[in-house]
């Protein structure tokens, strides 16, 4: 199997992301990198002509180990879970995106990496960098799990689109650019409808003041996997500095109302 090593250091965070691992997380990396190449190659392979039903997506439900909705840090797409770095004293933002979002990394750089580049808001793109990263602990409902996890830290507004993005991208909006994915039909079932409660939130959303911004981070979502993409997190170091309140303390141990979720991210070892 062909490894492009830019693309694989990119999927990492970058060159400085992986100076800071050690040589048996690197390897690990790799293994994992290339088992899900491998696993998206099959896929292609034997992708149905057609999008399944919801029907056919429920019948699946007792053929696996774990829920869908489970947290990428809590199963492993294929073989065992890998053991994780030790995350330095009073961690940052940035040291939880180099050494847990691992599963979430990639895509959320390239929807933050799309929004600077057509010349989005900062608190937009913050939005993008931040919009997925929750799923490392769960994804059911992650819009509002993601806003959760980050509302003491950013602004009202970046959070509003964070939470706000998992209703909107269920409503197409050609006039700015979103038309509703594919993915969406493969992941959902060709004829998903929204829950009411999803309803009600895009009905809310779409006549808000910041609609635009929720808007903002599904038109920059990524419904494809971009094997070719260069992405780092080094453009966005500043706009983190500017836009996120890092508590001294470290995320984790700063007394919030989210703290243990922090922590959930950073020991999903602990047994109890
Ligand atoms: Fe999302
Ligand atoms: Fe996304």
């Amino acid at each position: 199997m062909d490894i492009d090593r830019r693309v694989f250091i990119a999927s990492l965070g970058g060159t400085t992301a992986v100076s800071l691992l050690s040589d048996e997380a690197k390897a690990d990396a790799l293994e994992e990198y290339m088992s899900a190449r491998l696993n998206e190659a099959a896929n292609a392979q034997a992708a149905p002509a057609q999008f399944p039903s919801m029907a056919e997506l429920e019948a699946q439900i007792e053929t696996r180990s774990t829920r869908r909705g489970v947290g990428n840090l809590f199963t492993a797409r294929t073989g065992n879970v890998k053991r994780l770095d030790k995350l330095p004293s009073n961690p940052r933002l940035v040291d939880f995106f180099t050494m847990r979002f691992n599963n979430t990394s990639n895509h959320c750089l390239q929807s933050a990496t799309k929004a600077l580049r057509s010349g989005m808001t900062e608190e937009v793109v913050l939005a993008c960098l931040l919009h997925d990263v929750v799923q490392e602990i769960i994804k059911v409902d992650h819009g509002w799990w993601g806003a959760q996890l980050f509302e003491p830290y950013i602004s009202e507004k970046a959070a509003f689109a964070i939470r706000y993005h998992q209703a909107l991208r269920f409503y197409a909006d050609p006039a700015n650019g979103y038309e509703y994915p594919d993915l969406y039909r493969r992941i959902f079932g060709h004829d998903y409808r929204p829950e009411p409660y999803i309803e009600s939130t895009y009905q809310m959303v779409r006549k808000h003041k910041w609609y635009g911004e929720a808007r903002m981070v599904t038109v920059n979502d990524l419904y494809a996997f971009d094997a070719n993409a260069q992405v780092s997190l080094e453009p966005f170091v500043d706009i983190i500095g500017r836009h996120f309140k890092q508590p001294k303390e470290g995320l984790g141990y700063d007394n919030s109302p989210v703290a243990h979720m922090w922590r959930t991210i950073e020991r999903p070892d602990a047994p109890l």
